[in-house]
């Protein structure tokens, strides 16, 4: 008798058995590129929209990279880098690289957890914080979690409003209070205007909707709720006397972010703030504003070594952070790449976005022939001339 012929290996008509079929394992991101296009797969249109949208024609959020990408370290040699590292110090305090998570708003759109996982991560990291005051959730949540928590202010349109904020914050245990100054109201956010974008019944801002559905959830079909939520919150009459009442009122460090041009950085010294974070808000307000990178300079310049500046907008890398230092910076904020992380991946997706910063600057620290970040202070960078 001869045999029956062998079942072949197919089920369903397909040409493998799935319960025999063992995944290979994903690969882990190998740049903040892959955090990016991970995201991009996964968000609703509109809300990836929201993040990754700029203001009006979106030329400051391009040129923030482009400025990036014209300029050039001049590395050094035989500098013994054998014992490399990022460690560093912001605000006075130890962190393991010269890098702050920047405050981004309405993080529940992006995973359940929100603000929670992103706190947990930077924590992990040893890296800051940054709380928004449009957190959805509260900061005395993400306090609790420890590691180094800074809040972001907005001045609040309601009488004291803003300084019962800061309180709040301080209270809650924060580190650092970050006036944001270059938000008199939302850009105009063409995205978001074309989405309708409105903010879903979970998400909230928790800082200042206690009640009901909000302005921020009520969608149109042309305008966004968001947009118009912002406008109605925050206070367009912002002036140096507020930063001398804010001044007054904490005796936490205060940063003013959102400062490009070197008068206002005079100005800013003469409040008595600690830190500039130089930054066009990622090319969301004014839209033909200067690259962040390109206004750096001349800041350092003018304020020495009476406060630190910090750097935000457009940082992508480990050579951007390098970048940023031998210009004259002491850190840098990421804000997009964290979020992309969290949507990507939840908490170990924001963790493997600091993790990616970190390993990218001390790889740049060493081939530059820096031992540490003072020493990436001291190099040249200019426009691949021989300078
Ligand atoms: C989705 C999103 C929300 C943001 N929300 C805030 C905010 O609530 N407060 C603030 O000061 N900046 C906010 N920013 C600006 C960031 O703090 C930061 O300045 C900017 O993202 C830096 O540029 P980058 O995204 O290229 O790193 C937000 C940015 C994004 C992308």
């Amino acid at each position: 008798m001869t045999d029956p012929p062998k079942q072949k290996s197919s089920f369903r008509g397909l040409a493998v058995d799935p319960r025999e079929w063992n995944p290979p394992e994903p690969v882990p991101p190998r740049s903040l590129d892959d955090v990016e296009r991970a995201a991009a797969a996964v968000l609703p249109p509109d809300v990836w929209d929201f993040v990754a949208g700029g203001s009006g024609r979106e030329r400051t959020l391009a040129a923030n990279r482009a400025a990036f990408d014209r300029l050039f370290v001049r590395p050094r040699v035989l500098r013994d880098v054998s014992r490399c590292t990022t460690d560093a110090t912001l605000l006075g305090r130890p962190v393991r690289m010269p890098v702050a998570v920047a405050p981004v708003a309405y993080q529940r759109l992006l995973h359940p957890d929100g603000e929670a996982a992103s706190a947990r991560a930077a924590k992990a990291a040893g890296v800051p914080f940054t709380v928004s005051t449009l957190s959805s959730v509260p900061v005395e949540e993400l306090a609790g979690i420890g590691g180094s928590v800074w809040f972001q202010l907005y001045w609040l349109r309601e009488d004291g409003r803003a300084l019962e904020l800061a309180r709040r914050a301080e209270d809650a245990g924060c580190e650092a209070l970050m006036l944001t100054v270059d938000v008199p109201w939302m850009g105009r956010r063409l995205r978001d205007e074309r989405n309708g974008f409105a903010l879903p019944d979970h998400v909230r801002a928790a800082h200042l909707d206690a009640g009901p559905a909000s302005t921020a959830h009520r969608g149109t079909a042309h305008g966004s709720a968001v947009a118009a939520h912002t406008g109605q919150a925050l206070s367009p009459a912002l002036t140096w006397s507020h930063v001398a009442e804010l001044r007054a009122h904490t005796r936490l460090p205060l940063v003013l972010k959102g400062v490009l041009d070197p008068q206002d950085a005079l100005h800013a010294l003469e409040s008595g703030v600690d830190a500039l974070v130089v930054s066009n808000h990622g090319g969301r307000q004014l839209d033909g504003a200067l690259p962040s990178v390109d206004a750096l300079a001349r800041v350092v310049e003018v304020v020495g070594d009476r406060c630190e500046v910090l750097l935000d907008s457009g940082v992508r890398g480990g050579t951007d952070v390098l970048k940023a230092l031998a210009l004259g910076a002491s850190g840098v904020l990421v804000g997009r790449p964290p979020a992309w992380g969290l949507a990507a991946g939840g908490e170990n997706g924001v963790r493997q976005v600091l993790d990616l910063l970190s390993e990218e600057l001390r790889d740049a620290l060493g081939l530059a022939g820096c031992q540490n970040v003072a020493e990436a202070r001291e190099l040249y960078v200019g426009m691949g001339r021989t300078g």
